[in-house]
């Protein structure tokens, strides 16, 4: 197994900037950037031991900083929608950046995903990695406190990319962490003939700004059913209001679990290659995203042009708008407790 370190390009301030690529003994190769922690490309094998790029990116790092609909990125403080970008914590209201309507959207103007993280590579016996860290200030996007983030990228020989999560912070804050990959199981074309389980009975349905009205609806005799394995693009048309608020699938599905440890929250299996994702988390939820704001309007290497449904995202996280929904799980971090996650995408195939 090895990793490499290269130089990937200069951010506007000048900060360089390096591209990681993880190989592991069956040949799975991941490249990472600590431009926002990116997942640039995964080549991973079909059913014929071919590899193919199954994550949408760039291969060059201004296309990262001036268009990207969020490829591979990781995202905070805050993945996902806040409603209206407002918030209340202990008696305070914080006014943040609307900047998805009048609603928040992945951590603001400049989340996360926009900031170089500080990076180590890491080894093991069975595994490589990269440990990436950033300090966000107290202020920050206009979330109170300093946070300090911890991301850990581990590649090992099972074919499993796993990402753990770390953070803390020096005043009460919400922290809700994801990354952002889009997935291509066949490589080209879009991704409506997958077939995609999702280990969820409900989801949280949301408003025409695809904010969370606050229940939880069994996805039952819905086109969110996807507690079968379901191909998606088959019900993606239907005329059902939060298919249409969302121009396709857009919403967080409600992982059955009773603990926070890690569990199957989705696989998808892609026929013509064989090709098989599983995601496993200890997130209590997961945004399973279509790819619906893709609009051809950026393209990839060799000229790969990202329509609607090129890919689609498994973004496990805490629900959306979580701050303003008093019976969703809580994304308050507290000074003096560390916040933990993990997701583990794992890649094999079927014959
Ligand atoms: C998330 C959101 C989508 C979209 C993408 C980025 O998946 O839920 O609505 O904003 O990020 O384009």
């Amino acid at each position: 197994m090895k990793i490499e370190r290269n130089h990937f390009g200069y951010t506007e301030n000048a900060e360089s900037v390096d591209l990681f690529t993880l190989t592991n003994n069956e040949d799975l190769q991941v490249q990472i950037s600590n431009f926002g922690g990116t997942v640039v490309s995964i080549l991973a094998p079909d059913r014929n031991r071919n590899f193919g790029q199954v994550a949408l990116g760039f291969d060059n790092l201004q296309q990262y900083i001036d268009d990207s609909p969020y490829f591979g990125c990781l995202v905070g403080r805050y993945a996902n929608r806040i409603g209206k970008g407002k918030f209340m914590l202990n008696g305070i209201e914080y006014s943040l950046a609307q900047n998805n309507g009048d609603n928040h959207l992945h951590g603001g103007l400049k989340g996360f995903d926009k900031a170089v993280w500080q990076a180590k590579e890491l080894s093991g016996e069975n595994w490589v990695g990269l440990e990436l860290t950033y300090q966000s200030q107290d202020g920050e996007e206009n979330y109170p406190g300093k946070v300090d983030v911890r991301v850990v990228y581990t590649l090992n020989n099972e074919n499993a990319l796993q990402i753990d999560y770390f953070a803390t912070c020096d005043q009460d804050t919400v922290v809700n962490l994801t990354n952002h990959t889009y997935f291509n199981l066949a490589e080209t074309g879009d991704i409506l003939g997958h077939e995609l389980f999702l280990n969820a009975n409900r989801f949280t349905p949301v408003d025409d700004t695809l904010i969370p009205t606050g229940e939880l609806r069994s996805v039952q005799g819905t086109p969110m059913d996807f507690s079968t394995a379901s191909i998606i693009g088959d019900r993606i048309d239907e005329d059902d209001d939060q298919l249409n608020f969302a121009g396709g699938y857009d919403h967080n599905w409600v992982i059955n679990k009773s603990a926070d440890s890690l569990i199957l929250a989705a696989t998808v299996y892609e026929p013509t290659s064989g090709r098989v994702l599983e995601a496993y988390t200890t997130q209590p939820g997961i945004q399973f995203y279509s790819g619906n704001f893709l609009d051809g309007a950026v393209s990839g290497p060799n000229g790969r042009v990202y329509h609607k449904h090129s890919g689609f995202c498994l973004e496990t996280q805490h629900f959306p708008d979580s701050p303003n929904q008093p019976n969703f799980p809580s994304t308050i971090l507290k000074p003096g407790n560390e916040y933990r996650q993990t997701t583990v995408y794992r890649f094999s195939f079927r014959q």
